[in-house]
């Protein structure tokens, strides 16, 4: 999920970009502010409550607040996460949005923080105040309110520097070129969530060199099963005598070795920010071992990306491989190369359907450059980092 909680002083523009983020992200928009107006508009006892305090410039008490976000913090299924605004704006607010989150089985993402000096900040609410109809856009209480944020909500940002989910943005210059920094600002910190993506492609259509591009780019450990087997036999290990034959005779591994082994290649990195896995699953029961293995590490599997190559394009890349220096035992046989995409397309409808079924599955044109097929696959990933996470 993407949680963000949008911080800053009265004025700040909380407000205005989180009318952007909403369109550009599908979050479910919790405005403690809009909230006890309704409230109040409409006379309901936890807004008469508010009503004087606020009116003053005050904070609304934690108690109310609470209950307010309790009543309003509905799980919308097709939503991605949540942008709070203007919550929490005490410590003990803070504390309260970790539990709710919690309860979500989720946390907060990032808490950006829009920075506007006071002389610019009392220019804008006094020349919103020329239309907002809000009671609280005077002078004397804009001044007030601003006391209340250097007292009671600006420690709230230590409690996120310490989770090293604060990020400070100037909140000044035009909306969009504010927008434009906010958006980065996601971006980057989304690419630091773990992800964990299962690269499908028929013979030739450069899994291999994607993933391994890939795996670069998104500080993931690049899991190729095949390789994986070749370097312990290279090694001489025991697992390597073991797979030795199997793969000699041109036989399947016994799942069981294909598990040690990635396993083994997971816990060696335990600084990576997830896994690309390419060649494997290659059957169901390896789609569940897979699940499972990452179940282990607390994870799943967050994308599953087909790469949709013709399989004429296939041939012709194959063959052309076969002609190269670049050529594998198994390019130059055009028997084989028909085994091979026969055997993948047969296989790979099936552990698809696995994924198509928990909603993890997409795919991308394989046809064209290395490079437009590179772009192709960063999009879909940064879409799903958007989406998935905690
Ligand atoms: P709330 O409604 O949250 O008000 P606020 O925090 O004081 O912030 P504002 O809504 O005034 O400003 P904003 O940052 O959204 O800026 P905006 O986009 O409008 O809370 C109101 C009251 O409710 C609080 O005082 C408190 O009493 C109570 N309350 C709410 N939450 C509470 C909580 N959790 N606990 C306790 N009490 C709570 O922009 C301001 C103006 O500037 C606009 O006119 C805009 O058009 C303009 N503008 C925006 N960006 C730019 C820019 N880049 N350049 C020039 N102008 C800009
Ligand atoms: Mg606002």
């Amino acid at each position: 999920m993407l949680n963000i909680a949008l911080f800053g002083p009265p004025g700040a523009g909380k407000g205005t970009q989180s009318k952007l983020l909403l369109e550009k992200y599908n979050l479910t928009y919790i405005s403690t502010g809009d909230i006890l107006r309704r409230e109040i508009a409409e006379g309901s006892i936890l807004g008469m409550k508010a009503k004087n305090i606020i009116e003053k410039g005050g904070l609304a008490d934690d108690e109310i607040i609470v209950q307010l976000i309790e009543q309003n913090i509905t799980r919308d299924e097709k939503a991605k996460g949540i942008l709070f605004d203007g919550f929490p704006r005490t410590v003990v607010q803070a504390y309260i949005l970790d539990g709710l989150l919690l309860r979500l089985n989720t946390s907060l993402s990032a808490m950006l923080s829009l920075e506007v000096p006071r002389e610019e900040l009392i220019t804008r609410m006094i020349e919103r105040s020329k239309t907002s109809g809000r009671s609280d856009d005077n002078f004397e209480v804009i001044q007030y309110r601003l006391e209340e944020y250097e007292n009671k909500t600006k420690p709230v940002a230590d409690f996120y520097k310490a989770k090293n989910v604060y990020f400070p943005i100037d909140g000044t210059g035009t909306i969009e070129g504010i927008f434009e920094k906010l958006k980065e600002t996601i971006t980057s910190t989304l690419r630091k969530q773990w992800i964990n993506v299962v690269l499908y492609g028929p013979p030739g259509s450069g899994k291999g060199t994607q993933a391994q591009k890939l795996a670069e780019k998104y500080n993931l450990v690049y899991i190729s099963t095949g390789k994986l087997l070749r370097d312990e036999i290279r090694q001489g290990t025991e697992i390597g005598k073991a797979v030795e034959q199997y793969m000699l005779k041109g036989e399947i591994v016994p799942d069981e070795i294909a598990i040690n082994v990635i396993e083994h290649k997971i816990k060696l990195h335990p600084e990576a920010n997830g896994f690309i896995f390419k060649g494997f699953p290659r059957t169901i029961v390896q789609a569940y071992i897979l699940d499972g293995l990452l179940l282990k590490l607390n994870q799943t599997v967050s994308v599953a990306i087909g790469i949709e190559t013709s399989t004429l394009e296939c041939f012709k890349r194959l063959s052309l491989r076969g002609k190269s220096h670049y050529k594998r035992p198994y390019d130059e046989n055009m028997e084989l190369i028909i085994n091979r995409l026969d055997e993948f397309f047969t296989r790979t409808q099936i552990v698809s359907d696995y994924y198509k079924k928990l909603k993890k599955f997409t795919y991308v044109d394989g046809h064209g450059s290395e490079e437009d097929i590179f772009q192709r696959l960063v999009d879909r990933i940064d879409e799903t980092l958007t989406t998935t996470g905690r």
